[in-house]
């Protein structure tokens, strides 16, 4: 059941490549366009759509992160994401110019569900983000796109993130479409994008051995830190929270143009820190990002970078380099991401700990 892995875990972080590709099945039609069955929102309410409030928990949350970098330039739509636990107690502005999008793995999460009733009585349109058919967020919703990751059993979320990830990226397109924010030829590129990650993503598992040395080395660890920028910053967030919740270390993950507002006091002699970097397209964010680099290492950290293949900027701060491949900075989190679970993973199972079952987590957290 576990296809000859030890955790379910595992075999869901190698089922990754498989999980995005079926979340893109069947979203462009003959005509070239983007369809989505599940999508239950009239073209009109999507035009005249002023703003999109994204909410989740946990992993999820990061998702939507993500997709606020992706809904915002592609849409030209503003958009905030918020934690579900916290929306219905700021009195937040929604209105039926507003689309509340709720990302739930398990379609259960109380939070996430709570925040969409407010959502709701306050006449906002809701759209699902879900990879469990028929459960209560997307029964409660306007609309809903389905992930199709399959089960998830491993309570740590791993493929579930991915194809909420593609998901977010598919939404915004479509909203693209239905704006007329971008042309087709620009959507249909991204598309393509979009249709070579899975083997993108089993480049990275390919090189799992080398990271599982990597954890295993860090075994006496006892904090790590994550950097990221741009759609990095989630990713290093979500690492930082594998890690946690897997291993049970001190591990945090910040934007690195925070770091000189505070957290470069925490780094001292020998402190691992993980860099998300950008892809080099983006000049100025991958420059930003080296020179953040550079800045811890001179103070003692031991950095274990993430960088495209090809970047030689990189090679002289690094202490470790994992390579990801060249893909746009927007949807770099879906081959990013995929070293920092290993690692989690991994570490967590050379310091005895059950991976499936972290202590005192549940899979579907049905309480607030
Ligand atoms: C972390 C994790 C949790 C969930 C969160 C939301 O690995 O699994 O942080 O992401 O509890 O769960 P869903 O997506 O089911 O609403």
């Amino acid at each position: 059941e576990k296809d000859g892995h030890d955790w379910f875990m595992r075999k869901e972080i190698f089922e990754q490549p498989r999980a995005v590709a079926d979340s893109l099945i069947g979203r462009r039609t003959t005509a070239g366009l983007l369809a989505l069955d599940e999508m239950r929102l009239a073209d009109e309410e999507i035009r005249d759509l002023d703003k999109i409030i994204i909410i989740a928990c946990g992993t999820s949350f990061y998702a939507g992160m993500v997709a606020k970098y992706a809904i915002e330039h592609w849409t030209r739509t503003p958009v905030e994401v918020e934690l579900a636990s916290e929306f219905r107690y700021r009195d937040p502005i929604v209105d039926q110019t507003t689309l509340v999008v709720a990302i739930s793995q398990s379609g259960e999460t109380a939070d996430t569900l709570q925040a969409i009733r407010h959502a709701k009585s306050q006449r906002a349109r809701v759209l699902a983000i879900c990879n469990t058919n028929g459960s209560s967020i997307p029964r409660e919703s306007d609309a809903v796109i389905y992930t199709h990751a399959g089960p998830e059993i491993g309570v740590a979320s791993t493929k579930g993130f991915l194809t909420q990830l593609v998901a977010c990226y598919l939404l915004a397109l479509y909203v693209a479409q239905v704006k007329g924010t971008r042309y087709g030829d620009e959507i249909d590129e991204i598309m393509v994008q979009l249709e070579a990650m899975p083997d993108h993503i089993a480049t990275v598992l390919e090189q799992a051995e080398s990271v599982y040395e990597l954890a295993r080395a860090h075994v006496g660890t006892r904090s790590v830190l994550f950097l990221g920028r741009h759609a990095g910053y989630p990713v290093a967030l979500e690492g930082a929270l594998k890690l946690k919740e897997l291993a049970y270390l001190h591990a945090e993950g910040f934007a690195a143009g925070e770091l000189k507002h505070g957290p470069i006091a925490l780094i001292e002699d020998g402190l691992p820190v993980l860099c998300v970097v950008p892809p080099r397209g983006r000049d100025q964010l991958h420059g930003k990002m080296i020179s953040g680099i550079q800045e811890v290492r001179a103070r003692g950290a031991l950095t274990i970078c993430l960088a495209e293949e090809g970047d030689r900027k990189i090679e002289p701060y690094a202490d470790h380099l994992i390579r990801l491949p060249q893909v746009p900075v927007l949807l770099q989190p879906l081959v990013a991401i995929v070293p920092l679970q290993l690692f989690a993973c991994e570490l967590a199972t050379a310091l005895g700990h059950d991976v499936d079952q972290p202590r005192n987590l549940a899979k579907s957290v049905t309480v607030e």
